[in-house]
């Protein structure tokens, strides 16, 4: 069976544990979009990984994990990576793959990204700063872009990064005064990763097609969520890639048709990091609350995360365009202790009421949210092992969701801990 895991807010949703949970009877996980930008936690037991470009599968082994073109690939910061899991007994060798085809993050893309950002002041994006937009900008522009396929050409691959630098250094240097970058450096950097990285990169489209035929069982591991999608999210405040399961294809190559479920992921609430729209926002002690017990830090910046209450609207909105099946609902336990809790059902704008999400952020600003008021619970359930063991306004609450978001909720989270997810 093929799988797709996307998230269905605006990223963070626990997509890393649901992937590790669904990895157990995968043969392999694919990551096909995004970057560095990405921090996936597993936790099991009491070790705690965060993953950013590997596919979460990477902590079970015999999961061979596959980084596919549509990813932007930071070399530096996968070989650290990989590293870093080697020192913690987690072996890679012959079950990583990379695409020939995958673009790649050099320092001059997170240096744009910083210096953008810093010259935008308030209107900056809030990005992660590791050189996404600028590098998914350079593979639309065609010309000055860099793949994983470059690193067997250095004669090639030096000619192109002369002529990178000379165009960056001047859009560098009158755009933001900025010092000069070197060829060189970059190239001499290069031919390090190349050393280390060519021994996994192949054409992973023909890879997962063999595998497909093979009945092999492929699980798709979405970056972000489906509200930072950059066509289908809350533009300009979203990252530079089809986040939501609609660039599954495109960044791996496999048809939709090829998976069988595509599983959503959202938690029981609403977090944001960065600037932009957020409707059920909480910005008082509430959001505070959630923030606290969730531990809502993110996992690449450490910034903390906006919160608010759990948006039916714009969730719905994500199952629509993903064609999700089920869904999966993380940081249940989060929500102990409030004395209500509340669940946007529709946004009143200009005095209409819509039950559909608004993408254009001008419209999405305005909106206002309509509340559904629920009693909370006060007891502990991290250590509950069974849906019908949850406290009865607890499991009112995860049927409520269930009925507005018109799909079953198979998976629920009640902690951190890969053995803290219920089933259903
Ligand atoms: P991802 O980017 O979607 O993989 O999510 P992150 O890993 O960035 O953020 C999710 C955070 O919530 C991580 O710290 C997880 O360990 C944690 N987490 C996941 N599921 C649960 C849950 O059900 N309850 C609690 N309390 N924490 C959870
Ligand atoms: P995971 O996979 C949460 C947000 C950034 C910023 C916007 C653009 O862990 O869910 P970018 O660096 O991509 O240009 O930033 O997107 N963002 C994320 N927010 N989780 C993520 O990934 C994110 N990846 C990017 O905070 O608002
Ligand atoms: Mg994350």
């Amino acid at each position: 069976m093929n799988c797709c895991v996307t998230g269905l807010q605006w990223g963070d949703e626990g997509k890393g544990k649901v992937v590790d949970i669904l990895a157990e009877k995968s043969d392999i996980v694919v990551r096909y979009g995004g970057g560095a930008n990405a921090g996936h936690t597993v936790v099991i037991g009491d070790s705690k990984f965060a993953l950013h470009l590997l596919p979460s599968g990477a902590v079970r082994p015999g999961v061979v994990c596959v980084i596919a073109n549509g990813v932007v690939i930071d070399p530096q910061c996968l070989l650290s990576e990989i590293d870093e899991l080697a020192k913690r007994n987690v072996k890679l060798d012959g079950r990583l793959l990379i695409s020939e085809n995958a673009h790649l993050v050099l320092d001059y893309h997170k240096l744009e990204d910083q210096l953008r950002e810093e010259s935008l002041g308030k209107d900056k994006i809030g990005t992660t700063i590791r050189g996404i937009g600028p590098c998914y900008a350079d593979k639309i522009g065609r010309s000055y872009a860099v793949r994983v396929a470059d690193l067997f050409d250095p004669a090639g691959l030096k000619a192109k990064l002369e002529q990178i630098v000379l165009y960056k250094n001047r859009f560098f240097a009158a755009m933001y005064n900025a010092a000069p970058i070197n060829a060189d450096e970059i190239f001499d950097k290069c031919r390090k990763y190349a050393e280390r990285l060519l021994p996994f990169a192949v054409d992973t489209t023909e890879m997962l097609h063999k595998a497909i035929s093979d009945k092999k069982s492929i699980l798709f591991e979405g970056a972000q969520g489906s509200l930072l999608d950059l066509d289908h999210g809350t533009f300009p405040f979203v990252t530079s890639s089809n986040a939501s399961s609609l660039g599954m294809s495109a960044g791996c190559g496999v048809p939709a048709r090829m998976v069988d479920k595509f599983i959503g992921v959202a938690k029981a609430y609403t977090t944001r990091v960065g600037a932009g729209p957020f409707p059920a926002e909480q910005d008082n002690p509430i959001g505070q609350y959630i923030r606290d017990r969730g531990h809502e830090y993110g996992t690449t910046t450490g910034r903390p995360r906006r919160c608010g209450w759990f948006d039916a609207v714009a969730a719905s909105y994500s199952i629509k365009i993903g064609s999700i099946d089920t869904v999966a609902m993380m940081h249940l336990d989060t929500l102990t202790g409030l004395k209500e809790i509340k669940v946007c059902k529709a946004y009143e704008i200009d005095g209409k009421e819509t039950g559909f999400f608004p993408s254009n952020g001008q419209r999405l600003s305005k909106a206002k949210c309509i509340y559904e008021t629920f009693e909370g619970w006060d007891d502990q359930i991290s250590d509950v092992k069974n849906f019908n063991d949850l406290p009865e306004n607890a499991r009112n609450y995860v049927i409520k969701l269930e009925e507005l978001l018109d799909r079953p909720i198979t998976m629920i989270g009640v902690g951190a801990k890969r053995s803290q997810t219920l089933l259903r």
